[in-house]
């Protein structure tokens, strides 16, 4: 099921990775023992994941202008965090974001989990012949399989057609050698259906709510950067880089600062896990920041609300940061990362750039906007051609490639997006293969430690923030006929190895982590691991474990310590997409910025 309004960056052999495993399994085969013994919860949801997929092809196949022009959405009080710095930063946003002048419906009113479902009988909403098809409604496991099994009952089982006399539809009648998982699979939607107490309704009712609350997260962002009219670009700092061209990008190290014996404290010192705030003085990483994320907010409030404003917002910004003579960024990042003090920027800076894949994103949608200006795709293109151009053979970029850590990882989620942004499909698969080995073998431990990352002193952070990386990599090399999800490195190293090992200690709020860690263990990015985790292995313990820490994480944004948006969307996507391989992926990315 192709979404209608995505638009392929892949060729059509793009190969289905999750075809030929069982939907939702982890690779080897499940017995239907194993399958129908899964607890309750899962049922539920993967009873939702057939109404997940009816709603994101309802939702999807009327485009732009669901949910009417999107006025209906509230534009909600927030406090400011920026969630893409790694490292919450003391600094408060200098975006001119003024949050808080704009307060319309609290967003809690669009919170699922705090307005009861609706309570319709279930009889009077469903369809009979679904509820009537499962005969003998019961809990116990062993009984459910038999009865799905199709033991030779007659009363029914997986995938039949029976009417409500409970005849056996003519050529639907069971077979007992050729049951096929999707066949199991249907059955226990309906098992878990009726197990789940909840009636479809209500589960209508709750993922409308859930779509709503998530939809209303974005338009918030995107009112606010529709609304902001600071200049984005590197011309705006009032220090050049050491080359003195104003149109080089230039950012200054987080965790150097000033050698107090030194006169004029140069060469700056590393203190790791402690930012210098005098990062704040040149602005051009937190604007670029800026304007990736709220390109791709209004991308999406775009795609959701079809108002052209958020398209002519998004353009204007990609022209002033990219293209417009006076404000354009020279196609390099020489200057990343600059220690006071050196003549070059470290290799470091290379990851500033690392977002972009969400312009990218969003530019899937922004381009069916009618207005929207015919040559900007092309012009971007023509800057990124020069730009990759300079990450495949500048000293810097090269060296930041050889990192063994997250900025390795990060150097192959930026290579990769813009490969497939520029069409060279083939350079990116070869990215997603090697990073088989030259990511998941070496970064990842036989016990699913990332050590390069336990080594910092905020370990947990980095732990986390290299595993979003692998996982963005996996999503691409779905595409690209490269598992890595399933792959296991020769000491059986691997991507859920990596999710598995921090697991326990999620659970127990950082209690036994075994190395250093400064700034605590934030759940927010972990949670959405989980997720993709649970979507991808179909493992209950990630379930329990959402379950767990998801309160959490909406707690602190409730009381606004962190600022986040709704994964929901991503839930949805992820679902469709490990199970059908039915998207772009482009939703997707939510889960993993
Ligand atoms: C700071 O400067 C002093 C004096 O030049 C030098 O001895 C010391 O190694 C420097 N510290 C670091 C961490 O570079
Ligand atoms: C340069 O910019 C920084 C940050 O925007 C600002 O704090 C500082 O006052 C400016 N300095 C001058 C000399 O304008």
């Amino acid at each position: 099921m192709m979404r209608p309004n995505s638009v392929s960056v892949l060729p059509s052999h793009a190969a289905p990775q999750f075809k030929d495993k069982p939907l939702g399994g982890s690779g080897s085969p499940r017995s239907p023992g194993a399958l129908f013994g899964r607890l309750t919860l899962r049922r539920a949801i993967l009873a939702t994941g057939g109404l997940l997929f009816v709603y994101i092809v309802l939702s999807t196949a009327f485009g732009p202008g669901v949910g009417k022009d999107g006025a209906g959405y509230p534009v909600v009080k927030h406090k400011e965090r920026n969630p893409y710095d790694e490292i919450p930063n003391p600094i408060p946003d200098s975006s001119g974001h003024q949050a808080g002048a704009e307060e319309v419906v609290p967003i809690e009113q669009y919170r699922p989990h705090q307005v009861p479902p609706v309570q319709i009988e279930p009889a009077d909403v469903m369809n009979k012949a679904v509820v009537e098809d499962i005969p003998n409604e019961g809990s116990d496991p062993e009984a459910d399989q038999e009865r799905v099994a199709g033991s030779g009952s007659g009363t029914g089982g997986a995938g039949l057609m029976v009417d409500d006399e409970g005849n056996v539809a003519p050529g639907t009648e069971p077979n007992e050698e050729l049951e096929s998982e999707e066949d199991k699979v249907v059955a226990a939607t309906h098992l878990a259906r009726k197990a789940s107490g909840v009636s479809y309704a209500q589960m209508l009712s709750s993922t409308r709510r859930e779509r709503d609350y998530a939809i209303a997260l974005i338009i918030r962002e995107a009112n606010l950067a529709v609304r902001s009219t600071d200049v984005y670009s590197v011309t705006n700092k009032n220090q050049t880089a050491p080359s003195n061209d104003i149109h080089d990008y230039l950012s200054l190290s987080k965790y150097y600062w000033p050698n107090k014996s030194r006169p004029n404290g140069l060469p700056y010192r590393r203190i790791d896990g402690h930012v210098n705030p005098e990062i704040e003085t040149v602005r051009d990483y937190r604007l670029l920041r800026t304007m990736i994320r709220e390109v791709h907010m209004m991308g999406m409030a775009y795609h959701f609300t079809g108002r052209k404003e958020y398209a002519d917002k998004c353009a204007m910004r990609l022209k002033e940061w990219f293209l417009d003579e006076a404000t354009y960024m020279n196609p390099n990042i020489n200057y990343g990362s600059l220690r006071k003090g050196e003549k070059l920027g470290a290799r470091t800076g290379v990851l500033d750039m690392f977002t972009i894949f969400r312009v990218f994103d969003a530019l899937h949608y922004l381009k069916q906007e009618p207005s929207w200006p015919k040559d900007l795709v092309p012009r971007l293109q023509e800057w990124f051609t020069r730009y990759v151009k300079w990450l495949e053979t500048s000293t810097l970029a090269k060296v930041e490639r050889k990192g063994n850590n997250n900025h390795g990882t990060y150097f192959d989620v930026q290579i990769i997006a813009i490969y497939l942004f520029l069409g060279r499909v083939e350079d990116a698969r070869d990215i997603a293969r090697q990073a088989l080995h030259v990511r998941i073998d070496q970064q990842v431990t036989a016990k699913g430690e990332q050590p390069e990352e336990l080594e910092r002193k905020t370990s947990w952070y980095y732990s986390v923030f290299n595993l979003q990386a692998l996982m963005t990599l996996a999503r691409w090399g779905d595409d690209l006929g490269v598992d890595m999800w399933f792959y296991e490195g020769p000491q059986g190293q691997s991507i859920k190895k990596a999710v598995d090992f921090m697991l326990p200690y999620a659970l127990a709020d950082g209690v036994g982590w075994p190395v250093e860690n400064l700034k605590g263990f934030d759940m927010t990015d972990y949670l959405k691991c989980l997720q993709i985790a649970w979507h991808i292995y179909g493992d209950d313990k990630y379930l329990h474990a959402i379950d767990k820490l998801e309160p959490k994480v909406q707690r602190d944004m409730d009381e606004g310590k962190i600022k986040t948006i709704s994964t929901f969307m991503c839930d949805m996507s992820t679902l469709l997409e490990a199970t059908t391989r039915g998207g772009q992926g482009l939703i997707w990315h939510w889960c993993l910025t």
